[in-house]
């Protein structure tokens, strides 16, 4: 084994259109946010400790060994079985990340992504995108139970894909074709939400009424499937009108917020071309479709109505 040092860091992420039918088997676009990220560091630790947690900006440090079911110690744990470690190492790993947590940016499967990689690093070992995706999966399912493994995927993967679940993996996992690059807005509400927390709401209402539900994910895959056409034809006009359409689905699903709809209404005021909650939420954050006219007045739009922070992506054109 080398010197117990190794780095990695993963990007955020965000959910462009299909969060929520994801998870029943409709298909969603997701793209990396490659400028905020979440690092991991893997230095030599106390001989005879074993792995020691250091999450500063989670205010938290531990032992594995005390905390063994820790939803990071066990992906640790995971991922050593993985690499073949014949032995527990004497490291510690620090944590360190830019992505806001609880806004469905992705910073749980980003951390878990930096983790992951950083200890590959230290085993001199280069796993596969597929292979980490795999291992921060099983981790993710420790936060909220059912997730559909879009977040792993895109962050593993890096790049714009365009992802369904099927009942058993392999799911179906393809590089986005995007002929001309667009601009987003990100507004924060600052009300932080668990993801698993409207998923499992959700799922009660499907339960409860499959039909309605299922006829609302079928509409949220129809406008996925239009929006992967727009963005295949570079008609990024076409796509603000779709981001509408999938944001007023999502509150038919019940997973918007006053907050959301307040950021969301301020932009399409200020002239984003569409506006939509992104991730999970009931919280978190929403994205707006900005040009160069509109990007200043949409981001103090933004500002004015409540959002705690407003981040800016450009989305580039791909393959
Ligand atoms: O992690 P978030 O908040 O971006 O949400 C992920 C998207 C959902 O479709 C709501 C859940 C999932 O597992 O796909």
């Amino acid at each position: 084994m080398g010197p117990m040092k190794g780095h990695a860091s993963a990007p955020g992420k965000i959910i462009l259109c299909g969060e929520h039918a994801v998870v029943y088997g409709r298909p969603a676009i997701a793209l990396p946010l490659s400028g905020i990220r979440a690092h991991a560091s893997v230095t030599a630790g106390a001989a005879g400790l074993g792995i020691r947690f250091d999450a500063p900006d989670l205010r938290r440090r531990w032992l594995l060994s005390a905390a063994p079911n820790d939803p990071l110690s066990a992906l640790a744990l995971t991922t050593l079985r993985r690499l073949e470690a014949v032995e527990m190492p004497d490291i510690q790993i620090t944590v360190t990340s830019d992505i806001p947590i609880a806004s469905g940016l992705g910073s749980g499967a980003a951390i878990a992504t930096a983790i992951v990689r950083a200890l590959a690093a230290v085993f001199g070992r280069d796993l596969s995108a597929a292979e980490v995706s795999a291992l921060v999966y099983e981790s993710e399912q420790r936060y909220h139970g059912t997730p559909s493994g879009i977040d792993n995927t895109v962050i593993a993967y890096e790049q714009a894909i365009w992802f369904q679940r099927r009942s058993e993996p392999p799911h179906l996992i393809e590089p986005l074709s995007i002929a001309a690059p667009f601009t987003l807005l990100i507004g924060d509400t600052g009300v932080r939400s668990a993801t698993r927390l409207p998923v499992g709401e959700v799922r009660r209402r499907w339960q409860n009424d499959p039909a309605r539900y299922e006829a609302l994910f079928d509409q949220v895959a129809d406008v996925v499937h239009q929006a992967r056409r727009a963005l295949a034809e570079g008609d990024v006009a076409a796509l603000g009108p779709l981001l509408i359409r999938n944001q007023n689905l999502l509150e038919q699903i019940g997973v918007s917020s006053p907050e959301l709809e307040r950021l969301v209404a301020a932009a399409r005021r200020a002239g984003a071309a569409g506006a939509k909650l992104s991730g999970g939420g009931w919280g978190g954050v929403m994205i707006a479709l900005v040009d160069p006219e509109t990007i200043t007045p949409v981001r103090t739009a933004l500002l004015e109505a409540g959002a705690t922070q407003v981040l800016e992506t450009i989305v580039s054109a791909s393959a």
